[in-house]
């Protein structure tokens, strides 16, 4: 059982992620992070974030050690590095092969996986049983980062944070490898005016509908 969650930066999907992965006991994947991790490893390595061929070098030689150190990944700097890097098609595919292992064979005998990411209906895992597309408006996302990054005790400007998104968001789409689209068959969901819990449920509904039976202690009505 594949779960695959994508959608633009700051609309919600990792945490409805999480969320769903825990409920259901799944197995949790955050493709991002992969992004992110290639992104710090060419940044201290002073390496050419145009350049195609060091980053896929860097995507080959990545192992569980750079992904460790998530406080770093989740920095502003390396957002942004993993976000032009991630525009690079050799360096997708060196990545492909463990999100699709993950999906397929989530560890620790779990009985299904949750993937999010920008790709993951589409390309990753076109199979998914469950298809999910979190979006919510530019300016949500931006406030909502800011909020973050003040609450790690990192002072941000909204119309910085909220132009950084744009131009990130610009990216992801408009690249020619795998932008980010929401899959055909994908179930929407405009985080906008939502909380956290009103996603959550009515993700559980979506899921219920599919005929994807689940236990656990959270109604879904
Ligand atoms: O989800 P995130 O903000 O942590 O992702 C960081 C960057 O990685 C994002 O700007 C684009 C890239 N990414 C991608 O291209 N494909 C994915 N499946 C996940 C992330």
């Amino acid at each position: 059982m594949i779960i695959a969650i994508d959608g633009p930066a700051g609309a919600g999907k990792g945490t409805l992620a999480k969320n769903l992965s825990s409920f259901l006991n799944y197995a949790y994947l955050d493709t991002g992070l992969l992004y992110r991790a290639v992104g710090l490893k060419m940044l201290e390595e002073g390496s050419d974030l145009a350049n195609p061929q060091a980053a896929e070098q860097a995507a080959i030689s990545l192992t569980a050690e750079h992904l460790k150190d998530e406080s770093k990944l989740r920095d502003e700097a390396v957002s942004s590095a993993a976000s032009k890097i991630a525009t690079h098609a050799q360096l997708r595919s060196a990545l492909l092969r463990f999100q699709r292992e993950f999906a397929n064979h989530p560890p620790e005998e779990h009985q299904g996986a949750v993937l999010d990411g920008r790709d993951i209906g589409t390309v990753v895992c076109p199979n998914a049983e469950v298809k999910l597309f979190i979006t919510a408006s530019l300016e949500k996302r931006a406030k909502r980062r800011l909020k973050e990054l003040q609450n790690r005790g990192i002072d941000s400007i909204y119309e910085a944070v909220l132009e950084d998104m744009r131009l990130r968001d610009e990216r992801d789409v408009q690249r020619e490898s795998s932008p980010l689209q929401p899959s055909e068959d994908a179930f929407l969901i405009d985080t906008s005016e939502l909380t956290i819990d009103d996603v959550f449920k009515k993700t559980l509904r979506y899921v219920k509908d599919k005929g994807i039976r689940y236990g656990g202690g959270v109604s879904a009505s």
